[in-house]
């Protein structure tokens, strides 16, 4: 296939005569030609990179160049131009070699008759070559385009499927979540009521004995009461038998009563009735009174708010933990100012002073003073617990909140008291803190509003 322009030849070859007469040749035969001619690698070198051709006509031989070097630089450069050997004389191994390194045909100088077919061959197989690469680059792209197309949907069947597994991922932890806050939840409030049994055993032993004192001494009271209700039984059933026998026997029976009021002190024993059932009474208020403490202390209110005297509440709690502070040779100041009902849950607060006054006594030496106070300010309502005790070190402040932060021995104290207060107060949207402490006490202040504020998130 000889192109419509002229055929651009260039060619390799040191004889200007021979180059002359292979153009002539080639005009003979009819084609429009334009040619260059070298023979030096730097000359072949510029014309390839200067210009474009269709086909090189090499000489075999050349003083300064050779057929092999001039069709290594056709390679280096990747081009693919028929590129035919005419040479002079040409052993036959030669012309075999230069073919296997990529010379299209071979012809020797005195037989040019080939060379016009032998180009048309070449230039033909070189457009099909060049055919082929086309539709093969065409077919490599087309390919391509496939292959992403292919990627790019299993790309976004991918990512759709990892966003649906990834809502299934998300609602199946959301739901966990739930659960598990639901589990905490129960956990916390199995915790407050664990707490709660734990610091009632703590003074049950206390209370009974406050119960005991007054118990014992009207069961006294009682024994004594009997004894002499026995003895004034006795002397009235004299005095009535006096009023009917006749009067000459009636002496001896004066004589009898006399007897019984000296065994009886009947003087002393009549004035001290008086005495005994006061006490006895006063003894029985007391046990009333501590039933009623303890009632008030325990009472389960985890249902809604209720309108509470706070400052009950504290006395009762305080009367309930008096024994443990006598015992323990601590004063306790009560200091309770007016305070407007506060809508709360009462035996939860409680528990939260309970468990202040409680570490306030532990933290105290005998002869200590822990004072309770509680003032309104504003829309909040403040309780102080302060203790002269040892103080809370500043290194272990800020864990006193914790769960199981403890610092007493095994048996004294689990750690949970701070802990569970802190949890009431803030589910009654109010605060809970160190106010002061040092080595010489600590206070602890509760502020509370008039009217519980649970914490939105319920958490
Ligand atoms: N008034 C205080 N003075 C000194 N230290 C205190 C006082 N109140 C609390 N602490 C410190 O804080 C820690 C935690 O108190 P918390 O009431 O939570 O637990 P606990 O008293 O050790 O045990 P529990 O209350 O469960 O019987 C205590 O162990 C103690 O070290
Ligand atoms: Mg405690």
């Amino acid at each position: 296939m000889i192109p419509a322009a002229p055929l651009r030849v260039l060619i390799v070859e040191d004889s200007p005569l021979d180059a002359d007469l292979l153009v002539r040749e080639l005009r003979r035969g009819g084609l429009d030609v334009v040619c260059e001619r070298v023979d030096t690698r730097e000359g072949m070198a510029a014309a390839l990179d200067g210009g474009a051709w269709d086909v090189v006509v090499s000489d075999y031989s050349m003083p300064r160049f050779s057929a092999p070097l001039a069709l290594g630089l056709v390679k280096e450069r990747g081009l693919d131009i028929p590129f035919i050997i005419v040479s002079g004389v040409i052993a036959e191994d030669t012309a075999v070699e230069a073919m296997r390194s990529g010379a299209h045909d071979f012809m020797a100088k005195g037989k040019l008759a080939r060379l016009i077919p032998a180009i048309q061959r070449e230039l033909r197989d070189a457009a099909l070559r060049a055919e082929r690469g086309r539709m093969q680059a065409e077919f490599d792209r087309e390919n391509r385009r496939m292959r992403e197309e292919v990627l790019r949907s299993e790309l976004l069947a991918t990512e759709a499927r990892a966003a649906r597994e990834l809502a299934e991922t998300r609602s199946a932890l959301l739901f966990d979540i739930e659960q598990k806050h639901e589990a905490l939840k129960a956990a916390q409030s199995q915790l407050v009521q664990a707490e709660k049994l734990a610091a009632l055993g703590q003074t049950v032993a206390g209370v009974a004995h406050e119960i005991n004192n007054p118990l014992a001494f009207v069961t006294n009271n009682l024994a004594v009461l009997q004894r002499d209700a026995s003895a004034l039984r006795e002397v009235v059933a004299l005095y009535r038998e006096a009023d009917r026998v006749p009067d000459g026997e009636k002496d001896a029976v004066r004589a009898r009563i006399r007897t019984l009021d000296e065994r009886f002190d009947l003087e002393y024993t009549l004035g001290n009735l008086d005495a005994l059932i006061v006490r006895s009474r006063e003894g029985l208020q007391r046990i009333r009174q501590i039933v009623s403490d303890l009632r008030e202390f325990a009472r389960l209110d985890e249902g809604d708010l209720q309108p509470a005297d706070l400052n009950a509440g504290i006395e009762s709690t305080l009367r309930i933990l008096g024994g443990a502070a006598k015992r323990k040779g601590v004063d306790v100041v009560v200091d309770l100012g007016e305070l407007p009902t506060v809508s709360c849950h009462p035996a939860k607060l409680n528990q939260v002073v309970m468990n202040l006054v409680n570490n306030a006594l532990q933290a105290c030496s005998p002869g200590g003073h822990v004072t309770v106070s509680t003032r309104r300010d504003g829309d909040v309502v403040l309780i102080r617990v302060v203790d002269d005790g040892a103080g809370i070190p500043e290194a272990i402040r800020a864990k006193i909140f914790d769960p199981f932060f403890t610092t007493k021995k095994q048996g004294e104290g689990i750690g949970l008291g701070l802990s569970i207060s802190y949890g009431i107060v803030r589910d009654h949207g109010g605060r809970i803190e160190v106010e002061a402490s040092s080595g010489a006490g600590t206070a602890f202040l509760v502020t509370l509003p008039l009217a519980a504020k649970p914490p939105a998130s319920g958490a």
